[in-house]
């Protein structure tokens, strides 16, 4: 087999703008010219290529990814051997660390999201940049990032810079990952969906889901007041343990919108719902709403909610649907990276934490997708990719 052979050279401590211009320098393919060196930045130059270190990746022509070549149960999910992506001009290779599974993964997988076949699975990661592609002026070789993009379900991943965010070297990649997909679904859902504050209620289904913990979490940061929903006595005592106000498990009470009403509002209702269960609960979501409250149905983890009559809504209080995809919501350039600034500093600061999550040997993700569907799985559930 012939090894694809990346060499680069990484100067440590060293401000971009002089790491550019040497790496540019000793590039066959671009000029030094393009920088103007004056005396001091000389200096540094010099000294700086005194302690220069080399960092050299070796990337092999296959990789282990884990595919899908038809719809259906986990089964259909196959680890093997494929070809590394090649990287677009706007695009890195990212050599996965850590890998997020996702509710949208069973989706793909059973065929209710369509996706190409064969299709490489999963929407985020966490790892190192190995390639840069040739328009890429800020990340370079050696780079720690975590993105939202498709086919994370593999040892490197092609991702556009637009979905890519630089990440500390003190952040470790399972805590990038897990607060990646979810810390940017819960951000722009209490942040521009519906920008809640402090003097909100809001009902979160699934909290001990990973979208659920995020969401407490967050809504707690804001200061509103959380009613959470979950379905076992496990995951009522997680969730209190993570902030949340009241907790009703939905097992025992499928008719919980005359509670939740009671606890908002003085009686009116929750001002906001986010609902990522779906089919089982929308209905309820509708009722436990007060009068001009949102419904963001933001999933279909029971499945999907069925066409909605709009005279519901007038009779519920002139109430508002929508169902955001985060894809929308990041859509507007700087978008991924202010979202994560303010995800990664709540994390920083101990606010925004992964108490609970499972890993899984990337091998394994039919068994993590059947944790994920059975309803037993706390937190977020993450793979780990072979590291040779
Ligand atoms: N629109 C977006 O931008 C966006 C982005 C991310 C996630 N989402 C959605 O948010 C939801 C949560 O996603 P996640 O990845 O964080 O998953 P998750 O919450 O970790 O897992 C789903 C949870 O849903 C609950 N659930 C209720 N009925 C279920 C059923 N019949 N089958 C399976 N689970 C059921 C379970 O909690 P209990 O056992 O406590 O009921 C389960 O733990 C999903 O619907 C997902 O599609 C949407």
């Amino acid at each position: 087999m012939i090894n694809r052979f990346i060499r680069s050279t990484i100067i440590s401590q060293q401000p971009k703008s002089i790491y550019t211009s040497f790496t540019s320098s000793s590039s066959s393919s671009s000029s030094s010219s393009s920088f103007s060196f004056n005396n001091k930045s000389i200096l540094n130059y010099i000294s700086r290529k005194m302690s220069t270190t080399t960092t050299t990746f070796t990337l092999p022509n296959q990789m282990k990814a884990v595919r899908i070549h038809r719809t259906g149960g986990a089964d259909v999910l196959q680890y093997e051997d494929v070809n590394l992506p090649t990287i677009k001009d706007n695009e890195v290779l990212v050599k996965n660390e850590s890998i997020g599974i996702n509710f949208i993964d069973t989706y793909h997988r059973t065929g209710l999201y369509t996706l190409p076949l064969p299709s490489t699975l999963g929407r985020e990661g966490a790892g190192t940049v190995v390639q840069v592609g040739a328009s890429i002026k800020t990340l370079q070789i050696g780079d720690r990032v975590t993105y939202f993009s498709p086919g994370s379900y593999a040892q490197y991943t092609a991702v556009p810079i637009a979905v890519c965010h630089h990440i500390d070297a003190s952040l470790d990649a399972q805590t990038a990952a897990a607060f990646t997909l979810q810390g940017l679904t819960g951000h722009y859902l209490v942040r521009s969906t519906f920008a809640l504050a402090a003097n909100h209620t809001c009902l979160i289904h699934a909290g001990a889901g990973g979208l659920g913990q995020v969401l407490i979490q967050m809504a707690k940061i804001i200061g509103a007041r959380v009613i959470t929903t979950v379905s076992s006595k496990e995951k009522e005592e997680l969730v209190l343990a993570l902030g949340a106000d009241h907790v009703i498990n939905y097992s025992s009470t499928p008719d919980f919108s005359e509670q939740v009403k009671k606890l908002a509002n003085d009686g009116k209702g929750v001002d906001v719902v986010y609902d990522g269960v779906g089919q089982a609960t929308w209905q309820q979501s509708l009722k436990s709403l007060r009068p001009l409250g949102y419904l963001c149905l933001v999933g279909n983890a029971s499945g999907p909610v069925p066409p909605i009559d709009p005279l519901m809504l007038s009779a519920n209080g002139s109430l508002f649907v929508t169902r955001p995809t985060l894809a929308d919501y990041l859509r507007e350039p700087g978008s991924m990276q202010s979202r994560c600034t303010e995800i990664f500093k709540w994390v920083s600061q101990g606010r925004l934490k992964l108490t609970s999550k499972t890993v899984l040997p990337l091998s394994q993700a039919g068994e993590a997708h059947i944790l994920l569907e059975s309803r037993k799985s706390k937190g977020k559930l993450l793979l780990e990719p072979p590291t040779n």
